[in-house]
């Protein structure tokens, strides 16, 4: 046998210099629900681990988690029934909860890289991420309010705005709207391929944004195509984004590996809250070794060619870092 492999696998040190991908806490995106109030710390049940934070508290946690190493979040509101509209005004409005806390988290840890989320769901009584007219979601009215809410977002502070609604030409038009007000610095880290998933239903409950009628497949893609995913990739590139996100993860890493070699842009993965409730269960039963699975999986993301991993572990994998694990 001239050709043998495990010649290469024989000790660590010959396996650690031969290893093609390292993860580190720099390619980890840590997302964190924002709640109104005061001295509210909310456990979502469907993802343990995971919770609904008031300001006051999420400032000690973001503390903790930069302790620990994290430097980028994602930040997504849960807003009271009664602040939703048709039109997601609230998504703009001067007294904004999640506005505030933007302003409030980047003046106390200028250092952090901080993510939003734009899309009229969190904020439509409809719980659609699109203006809703006679049951059907209208592209071109939802536009403007989506710039409305990028150009808000960019003001109060956020590094990186996050579109996660798919409608068409919606990167273009936010470009344009945060350059005109002055914002060219700010990002956008676009959601290029999200598709209509069945693992999203944990977050639906942290923020109580499920539809409230229909579903989202004239907006999100079927989860049948790839070559719809470099349609989108092409044009989100030329409208001017600055990452391309696939979502979720774990079932769609074709995707990221596809979009990795047909984009220059560095591409970010959504290991979604399914995923993570999904593994979580498993490991609650026995069935799986979570501190030996998890980080595997996270490896299975920069492995496909993603930079930048959205994951609800993220804090997690931190204290297996310190813990000398990973
Ligand atoms: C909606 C949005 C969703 C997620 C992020 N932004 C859910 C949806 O499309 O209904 C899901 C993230 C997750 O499941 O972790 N704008």
């Amino acid at each position: 046998m001239l050709s043998r492999p495990r010649r290469n696998r024989k000790s660590e040190s010959i396996r650690s210099m031969v290893r093609e991908n390292r993860l580190e806490l720099a390619n980890l995106i840590y997302p964190i629900f924002l709640v109104d109030g005061e001295g509210i710390k909310d456990e979502v049940q469907s993802l343990p681990g995971n919770y609904r934070w008031s300001i006051d508290l999420l400032l000690k946690e973001i503390r903790e988690c930069i302790d620990l190493g994290i430097t980028n979040f994602v930040m997504f509101p849960a807003v009271a029934e009664n602040l939703k509209d048709p039109h997601a005004s609230y998504s703009h409005s001067a007294d904004n909860f999640y506005l505030k806390a933007a302003n409030k988290i980047k003046s106390s840890f200028p250092e952090i890289c901080l993510i939003s989320d734009v899309a009229m769901d969190p904020y439509s009584s409809e719980g659609h991420d699109g203006f809703v007219e006679n049951g059907e979601i209208i592209n071109d009215k939802t536009l403007p309010i989506l710039c409305e809410m990028a150009v808000a977002q960019a003001k109060a502070g956020f590094d990186i705005l996050g579109p996660s609604d798919m409608m068409d030409g919606r990167i273009g038009a936010i470009r344009e709207a945060l350059d005109e007000a002055g914002y060219y610095n700010t990002g956008i880290m676009a959601y290029t391929a999200k598709y209509a998933s069945a693992f999203y239903g944990p977050f639906r409950d942290a923020l109580d944004s499920a539809p409230k009628g229909g579903d989202k497949k004239t907006y999100q893609m079927d989860p049948s195509n790839s070559k719809e995913a470099i349609r989108e990739a092409i044009l989100d590139e030329e409208e001017g984004a600055d990452f391309l996100m696939v979502k979720p993860g774990l079932p769609y890493l074709d995707i990221v590996k596809t979009l990795s070699e047909v984009s220059s842009l560095p591409i970010a993965v959504y290991n979604v809250s399914g995923e993570c409730a999904m593994l979580r269960a498993a490991c609650d039963k026995g069935w799986l070794d979570f501190e030996k699975a998890m980080p595997e999986m996270l490896l299975s993301f920069k492995r496909a060619g993603a930079t930048s991993i959205l994951t609800y572990f993220a804090k997690e994998y931190a204290l297996l870092l310190k813990e000398g694990k990973v």
